[in-house]
């Protein structure tokens, strides 16, 4: 059996949707988890595989401590649906690169938990799911919005405001983005951190560009229903640089956006945590190819196209 979960991108909103402003993301299928299920040993217990951190857990029973997120993930939900824990072997593997803003932790979580569930045929519903994924967040994350695992656990286009039932909105005219990965890695963690150290003490010139990014999300929202694609590009590259207002950029990421900017984008900003990860450009679809190829001139370790609709 093999369960799925897939990347995510944020296209507006990331870190003010923190302060309960919207924000958008669409899934990233591009990238993603999958884990293989088999059939232990009787009483072997819960073993984790994460082939791409090499990291080996072994689950007997669950009255354990729960040091890491994997194995908490696997405990709340092994003591949500009220079962042993079941004596499986579950395969992770992930093409999601760790710490670029893409979802790596809440598509790992999503794609386990609904593997443990699928195992002891509990299969949970997106509801549950999501609320169980958003407390493994918290670990990651300390105070996360809980849009990273809204979107990756509903799979679809989200404008999202926090603690609020995410909505769907219509796509007037398909988006190809250019995804570039600066190669450099970003803790979402520290960058959350470091925004709110900003909030907090330097209240009366962040809480502007916080709100000012929330109004932006309104314009975007009906700028993508109505297919406007260059007020949607222009709307992307002014959010960049409230983002770096935020202090959340870094030169390389600010090198990709002007790239973009020079080869054909439409505009292009940081996507996720920052501090490392990822740019996302907007781009006529074919200018793509082009422009991904500048983009790696400019110094992104690798490019993925993609296609919101
Ligand atoms: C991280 O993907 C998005 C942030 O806005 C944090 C969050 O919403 O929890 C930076």
């Amino acid at each position: 059996m093999r369960d799925r979960a897939p990347a995510k991108i944020i296209l507006f909103g990331e870190h003010a949707v923190v302060y309960g402003q919207p924000a958008i993301a669409v899934p990233f299928r591009a990238l993603g988890v999958t884990v293989d299920t088999l059939v232990g040993e009787p009483g072997s217990g819960l073993l984790i595989r994460a082939h791409d951190t090499g990291v080996e857990l072994r689950i007997i029973a669950d009255t354990e401590t729960f040091g890491d997120a994997l194995s908490y993930a696997a405990d709340l939900v092994i003591t949500a649906l009220g079962v042993p824990v079941p004596d499986v072997i579950l395969d992770v593997n992930s093409t999601i690169p760790i710490a670029s803003g893409l979802g790596s932790g809440a598509a790992v979580t999503t794609a386990i938990m609904r593997a443990l569930s699928s195992a002891v045929r509990k299969p949970l519903a997106d509801e549950p799911l999501n609320e169980l994924v958003y407390e493994v967040e918290k670990m990651y994350h300390g105070t996360p919005s809980g849009i990273d695992n809204t979107v990756i656990v509903y799979e679809r286009p989200i404008y999202f405001v926090r603690d609020k039932p995410p909505q769907s909105f219509h796509v007037g005219a398909p988006l190809t983005l250019i995804v570039a990965d600066s190669g450099v890695s970003g803790s979402t963690r520290e960058a959350v951190g470091d925004v709110r150290t900003l909030v907090e003490t330097a209240s009366t010139a962040t809480m502007p560009t916080i709100e000012r990014i929330g109004a932006l999300v309104g314009e975007a929202r009906k700028a993508i229903e109505a297919g406007d694609l260059t007020a949607i590009g222009s709307l992307m590259t002014e959010n960049h640089k409230l983002l770096c207002e935020l202090t959340v950029s870094l030169p390389i990421l600010d090198t990709l956006v002007a790239a973009a900017a020079a080869n054909g984008a439409l505009g292009a900003k940081l996507s996720g945590g920052g501090r490392g990860g990822n740019v996302i450009a907007l781009v006529a679809s074919r200018q793509a190819e082009r422009l991904a190829a500048a983009l790696q001139a400019a110094g992104a370790t690798r490019t993925w196209q993609t296609t919101v609709s």
